[in-house]
């Protein structure tokens, strides 16, 4: 009895207009997404996928951001950085960094220096392309 009362208070014109707005929201809220994502695309890594890349991700990326711009670690993405410098680094391990002497191997210490040196080009090459 009761329920049937209550029923004629949502008419279908109401409803079909709340699925409207509420796919307009969804819709929204999809376009806010790939935007957040086209603007954050600058901020990632242009040589992730490689072996090195993945090594980063996987073991420099915590302290020194998933972009290598920096965090708790430095940025990795300045070219004042050598091949020797960033193999020292990965020996000694400076201040809270660890040592990477006995967790990585020499091949994959190799990797990841040539890694951050490819990226070092890679940003001067995009930067070269903008000016
Ligand atoms: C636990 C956090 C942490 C991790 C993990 C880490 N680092 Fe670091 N790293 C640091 C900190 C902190 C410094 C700065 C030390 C200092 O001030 O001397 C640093 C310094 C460096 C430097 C020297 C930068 C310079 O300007 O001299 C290089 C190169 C480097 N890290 C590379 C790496 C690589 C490659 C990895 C992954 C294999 C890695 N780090 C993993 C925290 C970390």
């Amino acid at each position: 009895m009761r329920l049937s009362f209550l029923l004629p208070q949502l008419p279908s014109q109401d409803l079909s207009s709340r699925y409207v707005s509420s796919c307009w929201s969804i819709g929204l809220f999809l376009f806010c997404a790939l935007l957040l994502n086209a603007c954050s695309s600058e901020g990632t890594l242009p040589n992730a996928d490689s072996r090195g890349g993945k090594i980063f991700t996987a073991q420099c990326a915590r302290c020194h951001g998933s972009d290598a711009r920096g965090g708790q670690g430095p940025s990795l993405r300045s070219d004042t950085l050598s091949a020797e410098i960033i193999e020292d680094a990965l020996i000694e391990g400076p201040k809270s960094m660890p040592s990477f002497a006995k967790s990585l191997s020499e091949i994959d210490r190799g990797t990841i220096t040539d890694f951050i040196l490819e990226l070092h080009a890679l940003d001067k090459e995009e930067k070269e392309k903008t000016t």
